[in-house]
């Protein structure tokens, strides 16, 4: 259990003593710090329900936490705010603790196992700025789930169902007629696709033109992606070495994330629940015919607004997205009977996704007691705050803001790195925790504007500020380490400055809380910042390596050494790498 956990429940038991009946009291961060560093705000509560003077029962447990030496300078303030402060005794207590392991400062989440649904990417398609949010937050939000002790899957479920798949293949018939696959004889056997990534990337946007030019082209492809769906032994072999193609690129890209994915699914492997599924719905009379579509009503008695019914046959026979996001959960019920499904994907699913979870509750396919809960992000804007285009104002493309971030950071690599290798290696890296920090900072659901310059800048509320920061300390703790200095015994504090850094350290395990709460890793970004600006703030007014007072320069290297373990470990969280230099 935390630290500041362990204070409340002592807290609470003390109020609990004094005959108060109260579940748990919360330390909040102080509001107004010249009176305390914390405050109890609950005497509030307890006078109400007790009928008495908030002020009066302040007292009482004032007289109480006076007597405890972790606290001191326990007032009243107002009506009956009450406010403490930690003794310097208790603060190094805290450290030592921490020093032991910086994860006795994190409270574990009841155990659960999870299933997080992200990425998204399409398979043939190019990964736009759309598919940056769900990499981003899906990725760090199954890191956070993992510290606090889930079980935790991460599925990228791959968009490979879709008219792409005929688009594709029936432009690869006209372009490679002579292919095996394409015989009327082929049953299966092997051969080599005649394409590249690169010619990939140029036959699906024309493949997708054509077949909006010409009505009965459209149709072929919609006719192919059918029979794709329906298991063509030809067309899917081609289609399967397609995929394959692609995931290459895709996996180049989510490694460059610094996001991975423990199933590598998609759509079409749903299909092998589909059947099964109609029937377990056909069974729980649950389907009706409407139109030629095969529909569930999934209207419910408190709906305030219209809720469609969910198709799972469209008119013409296909399966559709509804039906294979529907069959995905079938399928990981029957695999691995998650006790949670979290969906990371942009704000114009969520309809589609409350349809998908309502038939599954309806239909029992997912119990009362699973949670399918949608996680969706606002729109990350260009510096004119419209959707990112390409100087000539095309779609952006994530390799394309990848690689425009990077000209930033490059600008601003220590010039003392010379290895070409290097630069380009660290300056990536750079790149992309700009990206991610950025991304991270706004609350999930608000949209932000992203500027290259100002996010890749080494000051601010940026990634390069967190990682500049953060290799500054690891090389003060390797010069110590030169100096002979190791296992750094802790004596006292001396400022301000060292002090605020604890009390900081205090406040992470709500932080993390919330953040997985709420799921949204905002207030993680903050507190980073505040951390890292904190141990600035303290470096820069303190000359550690040089103090003549060794007690002092001892603790203070213990103190640096948990900041820095703090920031690896919620940079890790966020999916950021640290370099070794920049
Ligand atoms: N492929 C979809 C897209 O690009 C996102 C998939 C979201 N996940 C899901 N289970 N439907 O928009």
């Amino acid at each position: 259990m935390s630290i500041i956990k362990n204070v409340e429940n002592d807290i609470t038991k003390t109020i609990q003593n004094l005959g108060y009946e109260i579940p748990r009291i919360i330390l909040q961060p102080s509001r107004c710090r010249e009176l305390g560093e914390f405050q109890i705000n609950d005497a509030f509560t307890l006078a109400k329900e007790n009928h008495c003077n908030p002020r009066e029962i302040a007292e009482k447990i004032v007289t109480e936490l006076e007597k405890d030496n972790r606290f001191v300078n326990v007032n009243i303030a107002g009506a009956g705010f009450i406010n403490l402060s930690f003794s310097e005794s208790f603060y190094l207590d805290f450290l030592k603790e921490l020093q032991k392991d910086i994860k006795n400062n994190i409270d574990m989440e009841p155990k659960k196992k999870i299933i997080i649904d992200y990425g998204g990417a399409n398979v043939a398609k190019i990964l736009h700025v759309g598919h940056l949010r769900s990499a981003n937050i899906g990725e760090a939000l199954k890191r956070l789930a993992r510290l606090l002790g889930a079980e935790v899957l991460g599925d990228v479920h791959l968009g490979d169902s879709g008219l792409q798949s005929g688009m594709v293949v029936s432009e690869m018939q006209r372009r490679y007629p002579e292919l095996d696959c394409f015989k009327e004889t082929y049953q299966g056997e092997e051969f080599s696709l005649p394409i590249t990534s690169e010619d990939l990337s140029v036959i699906y946007p024309e493949a997708s033109k054509k077949a909006k030019e010409d009505e009965e082209r459209m149709k072929e492809c919609q006719e192919i992606t059918f029979q794709i769906q329906k298991g063509h032994v030809g067309y899917n072999a081609l289609w399967n070495k397609i995929k394959d193609l692609s995931i290459i690129e895709i996996k180049k890209i989510y490694n460059d994330l610094n996001a991975s994915f423990e199933l590598w699914e998609g759509e079409l492997d749903s299909f092998a629940y589909i059947e099964d599924m109609l029937a377990y719905l056909n069974e729980k009379k649950l389907l009706e015919i409407s139109e030629g579509a095969t529909i569930m009503d999934i209207k419910e008695e408190t709906d305030k607004k219209e809720m469609p019914p969910i198709i799972l046959v469209n008119s013409k026979g296909s399966y559709i997205y509804e039906t294979t996001d529907l069959a995905t959960i079938y399928g990981r019920m029957k695999r691995f009977s998650p006790d949670e499904m979290w969906y990371v994907a942009d704000s114009r699913q969520e309809l589609h996704f409350e349809q998908v979870f309502r038939a599954s509750r309806k239909s029992g396919i997912t119990s009362r007691d699973t949670k399918l809960e949608y996680i969706g992000f606002g729109t990350m804007n260009g510096p004119d705050g419209k959707p990112f285009k390409t100087r000539d104002g095309g779609v952006m493309t994530l390799r394309d803001l990848i690689n425009l971030v990077n000209e930033e950071t490059r600008k601003r690599l220590n010039p003392l790195i010379t290895d070409e290798e290097e630069q380009k290696e660290i300056s990536k890296m750079i790149a992309i925790s700009a990206l991610k920090y950025a991304d991270f900072l706004p609350y999930r659901t608000t949209d932000y504007i992203f500027e290259p310059s100002k996010f890749a800048d080494l000051e601010g509320k940026t990634g390069p500020y967190h990682l500049y920061s953060t290799i500054r300390m690891k090389s003060l703790l390797k010069k110590a380490e030169n100096l002979g200095y190791k296992d750094y015994s802790i004596h006292k504090l001396k400022n301000e400055a060292d002090k605020s850094i604890m009390e900081l350290l205090l406040t992470l395990p709500k932080v993390l809380k919330k953040s997985y709460d709420v799921k949204s890793l905002n207030d993680i970004a903050e507190f980073l910042y505040k951390l890292t600006s904190a141990y600035n703030k303290f470096y820069s007014e303190n000359h550690i390596l040089t103090s003549k007072d060794e007690d002092l320069k001892t603790t203070w290297l213990a103190l640096t050494e948990v900041v820095y373990k703090t920031n690896l470990l919620l940079l890790d969280v966020l999916g950021i790498r640290v370099p070794e230099k920049m």
